[in-house]
């Protein structure tokens, strides 16, 4: 079985953004050490467009498929680009774009649980990033194999919660944490079956 991986940025308070979503007071972390270690460690989750300026040309180490909801990949979009991981194969959940904007993005409009176990199915020796946002994650908590998640020094208050699901506790197991100069760290868990 291919892993899920839900990986994400939060805040301390866990909110992987803003009420609607803008996560943009997180870039600031993105300094000469953190984009080393994105670079080095998980470079495929850099968008594809990134990726040259930051040197970024080999193949992808842990992922190479990954899932967005609609939302999500309307930021994209809404930049004018209609494949943002073309590195990657990409997947966008959704039950109004009858048409996919792109050869390379396959729309998911129905069964997204089951697709998903399909994907994981698979033969492959890299897995499949879960990429958010908030409301797909709660959809697909049950599928999540693996949490991954980078946390800024910045406490919201209010935001888009990691996952948008009712109450019911998950247990995971930590695996890593790898801390930052700039007060930032990344944890890793893997969901205890
Ligand atoms: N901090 C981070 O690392 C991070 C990562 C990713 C995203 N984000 C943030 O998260 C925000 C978006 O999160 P969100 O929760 O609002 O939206 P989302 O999960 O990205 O997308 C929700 C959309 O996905 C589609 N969808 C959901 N469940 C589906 C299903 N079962 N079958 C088919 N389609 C389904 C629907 O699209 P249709 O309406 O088209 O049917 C739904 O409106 C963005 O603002 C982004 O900035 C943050």
């Amino acid at each position: 079985m291919r892993k899920l991986t839900y990986f994400v940025a939060c805040s301390i308070d866990g909110f992987i953004g803003a009420p609607d979503g803008d996560a943009s007071s997180m870039f600031a972390f993105l300094d000469e050490e953190f984009l080393g270690f994105l670079a080095s460690t998980y470079p495929e989750t850099v968008p594809t467009q990134a990726r040259e300026p930051l040197g970024l040309k080999g193949d992808n180490l842990r992922f190479d498929t990954v899932i967005q909801g609609r939302t999500s990949y309307r930021l994209a979009l809404d930049a004018g680009i209609t494949s943002p991981y073309a590195h990657l194969r990409e997947y966008v959940a959704s039950r109004t774009l009858t048409e996919s904007p792109d050869p390379h993005v396959e729309i998911i409009s129905e069964d997204l649980v089951g697709r998903v176990r399909e994907l994981k199915a698979e033969d492959g020796e890299l897995g499949i990033w879960l990429c958010g946002g908030s409301q797909v994650a709660g959809e697909l908590l049950d599928e999540i194999d693996e949490l991954v998640i980078k946390t800024y020094p910045q406490v919201y208050g209010s935001g888009m919660p990691m996952f948008g699901a009712g109450f019911s506790v998950t247990d995971f197991t930590l695996e890593s944490v790898r801390t930052f100069d700039n007060g930032a760290l990344v944890r890793t868990y893997a969901r205890r079956r």
